[in-house]
């Protein structure tokens, strides 16, 4: 299975650390070019590439980190995403005040949807603070949580099982309206940094 990254910054890296321990392949991408990305990428080992958002796009699972305000241009490029797994990590955040953003009813993982016509989308990783999320998995006598949310069962039984092989603990909140809002930017789960005991 092949991991792209749309988005090469904090959070893209603390989750290409993780997959790359994991063993797996993975295609980092950015606004700026593949120029920018070569030393970044070299840091992770011969498992990372650098390469387009497009070639990014191309992967089984494709880590969405790029900020809101680029979310829906990025997204309606590709006509159909193929039932691809779209992980976003995205928040909606108004800037300077860092509040979240007024999106009437709807969350912000189903605007992603709406926008990725065709693709299996997941909310991930939009919780913990970068620096964190980078740090390892295992804390005191137990696993990080990383709390998703989706739509597709097939799809987050997918993401479930890719979280375990990067050493986190990840736990179903429920459907993109539900627990999109649950996770989604200014709601009980921002900036928590939970860990499940191991018995
Ligand atoms: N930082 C956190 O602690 C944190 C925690 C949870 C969630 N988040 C969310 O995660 C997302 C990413 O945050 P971050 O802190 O990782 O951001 P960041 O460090 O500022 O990095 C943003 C990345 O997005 C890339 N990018 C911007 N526009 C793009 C486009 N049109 N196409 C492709 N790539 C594009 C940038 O490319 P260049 O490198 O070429 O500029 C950069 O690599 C945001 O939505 C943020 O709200 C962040």
């Amino acid at each position: 299975m092949k991991i792209g990254t749309i988005g090469a910054g904090r959070i893209a890296k603390a989750f290409t650390k993780h997959a790359a321990n994991a063993g797996y392949n993975v295609i980092m991408s950015n606004k700026s070019g593949t120029d920018a990305l070569d030393a970044t990428v070299k840091t992770f080992g011969s498992k990372v590439k650098a390469g387009t958002v497009d070639e990014a796009s191309e992967a089984d699972i494709i880590l969405l980190s790029i900020p809101w305000t680029e979310v829906s241009e990025v997204l309606h490029k590709k006509k159909s995403w193929n039932g691809k797994i779209i992980l976003d990590s995205t928040n909606a955040i108004s800037f300077p005040s860092f509040k979240p953003l007024d999106l009437g009813e709807k969350t912000s993982s189903e605007i992603v949807a709406a926008a990725a016509q065709g693709a299996r989308v997941v909310k991930a990783f939009n919780t913990i603070e970068a620096a964190t999320l980078a740090s390892d998995p295992n804390e005191g006598k137990g696993k990080r949580v990383v709390v998703i949310s989706g739509d597709d069962a097939a799809a987050k039984a997918e993401v479930l099982q890719l979280l375990d092989k990067m050493g986190f603990a990840g736990i179903d909140l429920g459907s993109l309206a539900s627990g999109g809002k649950l996770q989604g930017f200014g709601g009980p789960f921002t900036g928590n940094n939970i860990i499940k005991i191991l018995k």
